[in-house]
């Protein structure tokens, strides 16, 4: 069995999604959540599909190899970020090298980098006046949104959208795809 550990920081619709998608999955499992926010609704998700989860600090992730200890007990082999915010530092990408992948709500290279990230991402493309949006699923480095691009999928933006509405088209790109890519880059 392989093991997935997410991390999130909010809402966790994604992550909802993914460990629905491997909960009788023969080979792939869901068995751990990662969260920067004591608070975030993803949290009370993972409790609900009982997938344990573990709340840590900025020093947990950036002053200490804390995290990696945690990894390791738990035999993780691949981590998935969905909605979360932080950098990845050097030492989780040397230890899980193109093992760790992330999902973007617009087309990568455009509107990403630091501060780029859920609602903000969608206002910029509208204001833009872009004609389509979607998503990008890529390897994760150490620059927000720059590593390789695995998968992107495309939805038109039409006259009258809103932020709200874009994201809402996004979100489905992202149910539909992210949790079978993920599926394809592990292997099974
Ligand atoms: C998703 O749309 C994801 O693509 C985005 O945050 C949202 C999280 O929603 N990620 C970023 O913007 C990363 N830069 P969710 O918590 O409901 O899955």
């Amino acid at each position: 069995m392989q093991r997935i550990a997410i991390f999130a920081s909010g809402n966790g619709t994604n992550a909802q999604r993914i460990m629905e998608h491997f909960q009788d999955h023969p080979k792939i499992r869901v068995t751990l959540l990662l969260s920067n926010k004591a608070d975030a609704f993803v949290l009370e998700r993972a409790r609900n599909m009982h997938v344990p989860s573990v709340v840590f600090t900025r020093n947990d992730l950036y002053d200490s190899q804390h995290l990696l200890d945690i990894l390791s007990v738990q035999c993780i082999d691949f981590l998935v970020l969905a909605g979360f915010l932080w950098l990845i530092p050097g030492y989780l990408l040397q230890a899980y090298p193109s093992r760790i992948i992330n999902i973007h709500p617009a087309l990568l290279p455009k509107y990403g980098g630091k501060g780029m990230y859920g609602m903000r991402v969608h206002e910029s493309v509208i204001q833009a006046g872009e004609r389509e949006s979607g998503i990008s699923i890529h390897y994760v480095n150490e620059q927000y949104d720059e590593g390789q691009i695995i998968f992107q999928a495309k939805c038109p933006v039409e006259p009258g959208d809103t932020a709200e509405s874009l994201a809402n088209k996004v979100h489905e790109l992202e149910y539909k795809f992210y949790p079978e890519i993920i599926e394809k880059v592990m292997g099974s």
